[in-house]
């Protein structure tokens, strides 16, 4: 099965006129896992603030290096939170490419990221993908797929990227702290966040309108500094170079290093001690 396949009826319960912030960062990266509304929303983002899909892109070619980095680590297992709509490169499928047997379980609140999940994976019993809250502890660690696939006494991949920028502080400091209680010495945490620390005052000015938008779409946003996400990764080692801007994470490309979106996201990877 592939991502290119009829993916069969939503259920009825999904509202296809509300915009979904998940479906509209599908929009901006390619996908066609949208509705109207969506396109919509996400053409008036794309109005007012251009450099989205370029950050997103950065943000997914991250994604691809950090599991690159977690796998040539003897990471062969993976907890994916705020996976997203499957799109090119999911995390199975870049340890596949990598010709590698590692177990994942994604995890997405979002109807329509389950839904096209399930059918990309299939039949698969190495990856599954749960519909719960992050923020649920007990609903993504006690779900029987997680117990199925990912063995806690081991070292886990836990990836966090592109989701913790829709917590209102402190969520994501106390968030990554309860997850790394259950993580074996010598897990990987990655995370990547939308910051405009260091944006021009046109990119700023772009991010102002940004947050605008996804807060009446009731999807707020919250740009984080530095020394704030720093925070997040208290009593974890951070890998070399620690918290940079996503391109200059264990670089590989000098378009993206030269993209000016650059400074719009973070991104660092850190092990439990
Ligand atoms: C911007 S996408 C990022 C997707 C993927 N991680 C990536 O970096 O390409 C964020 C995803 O997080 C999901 N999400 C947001 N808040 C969540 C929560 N509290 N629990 C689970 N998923 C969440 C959204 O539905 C969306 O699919």
């Amino acid at each position: 099965m592939s991502i290119w396949d009829p993916v069969p009826a939503l259920p009825a319960t999904v509202d296809t006129t509300q915009p979904s912030a998940a479906r509209a960062y599908d929009y901006f990266l390619g996908g066609s896992h949208n509705f109207a509304a969506d396109r919509e929303f996400a053409n008036q983002v794309l109005a007012i603030a251009p450099s989205i899909p370029a950050v997103t892109r950065l943000n997914r070619s991250f994604l691809r290096r950090a599991v690159h980095y977690c796998l040539d680590q003897g990471i062969r297992q993976f907890l994916d939170l705020g996976s997203g709509i499957p799109t090119v490169g999911n995390t199975h499928q870049v340890a596949d490419a990598a010709g590698i047997a590692a177990r994942v379980v994604y995890v997405d609140n979002e109807p329509v990221a389950y839904h096209h999940a399930q059918h990309v994976l299939g039949g698969s019993e190495t990856a599954t993908i749960i519909q719960a809250d992050m923020r649920d502890l007990p609903a993504v660690l006690d779900h029987p797929d997680t117990r199925r696939l990912l063995d806690f006494t081991q070292p886990v991949g836990l990836l966090a990227v592109g989701v913790l920028l829709y917590l209102e502080d402190p969520q994501p400091a106390e968030l990554l702290g309860a997850y790394r209680q259950r993580l074996a010495p010598g897990s990987l945490v990655a995370v990547s966040t939308l910051t405009d620390e260091h944006a021009s005052p046109e990119l700023r000015a772009e991010m102002e309108l940004l947050r605008g938008a996804y807060e009446s779409a009731g999807e707020p946003v919250y740009p984080r500094d530095h020394a704030e996400i720093l925070r997040w990764f208290d009593g974890l080692d951070l890998i070399d170079p620690g918290l940079v801007t996503l391109p200059e994470w264990h670089p590989q490309d000098q378009v993206e290093l030269d993209d000016p979106a650059k400074p719009l996201g973070y991104g660092a990877v850190a092990r439990v001690p």
